[in-house]
């Protein structure tokens, strides 16, 4: 699925989208170059999950854990700064544990994380920035079906066809 997101508003949007129907457990990969909005997504994903203190970005903590609404917990990481993938295991993050995983940079800890069951791509694409939408797993195709009924009555996204906006290949 491929989104246009003009301002904002429009990720902030789609993160609370994407919160409302995601499966539990969900791993979702975040990818795009710095300042991408990335971050923008995961905040507005975890503020629509109820969490209501501060959201940092993980940028030096690489992660932050965050008790959701109810039961469980989600877990925030950006591993833009981390040596190696063997470095995650001294972040004990205790993946039987976590409803809602999401990671920024996932690239740098390829082979160390669990296998994705959505992966967004985002990029800039003239003032606003462009997503892409994949699934990693069957939960989630089923997943960006449930996505695709609330885009459609969501005014602030808007659906986009494959040359709107340029991405490197998945
Ligand atoms: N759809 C959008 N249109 C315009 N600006 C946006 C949009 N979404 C987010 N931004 C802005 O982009 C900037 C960078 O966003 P953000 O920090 O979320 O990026 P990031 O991908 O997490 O970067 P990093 O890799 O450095 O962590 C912020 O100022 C944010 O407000
Ligand atoms: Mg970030």
């Amino acid at each position: 699925m491929r989104l246009e997101l003009p301002d904002v508003d429009a990720t902030e949007a789609l993160g609370s989208a994407l919160a409302r129907t995601q499966p539990t457990p969900a791993i979702v990969y975040l990818h795009g170059d710095l300042g991408a909005g990335k971050s923008t997504l995961a905040r507005a994903w975890l503020r629509a999950l109820g969490v209501t203190g501060a959201i940092r970005s993980p940028t030096y903590t690489l992660v932050e854990h965050y008790p959701l609404r109810g039961a469980g917990r989600a877990l925030h990481l950006d591993l833009y700064r981390i040596a190696g993938a063997g470095e995650l295991e001294f972040l004990a993050l205790d993946d039987a544990g976590a409803d809602l995983w999401l990671v920024e940079w996932p690239e740098r800890g390829a082979g160390a994380l669990p296998p994705a069951d959505l992966r967004v791509d985002l990029a800039v694409s003239g003032a606003g920035r462009g997503a892409v939408l994949s699934p990693g797993s069957s939960a989630g195709t089923a997943w960006l079906a449930a996505l695709s009924k609330i885009v459609a009555c969501e005014p602030l996204l808007t659906r986009t066809g494959r040359n709107s906006f340029q991405l490197p290949d998945l």
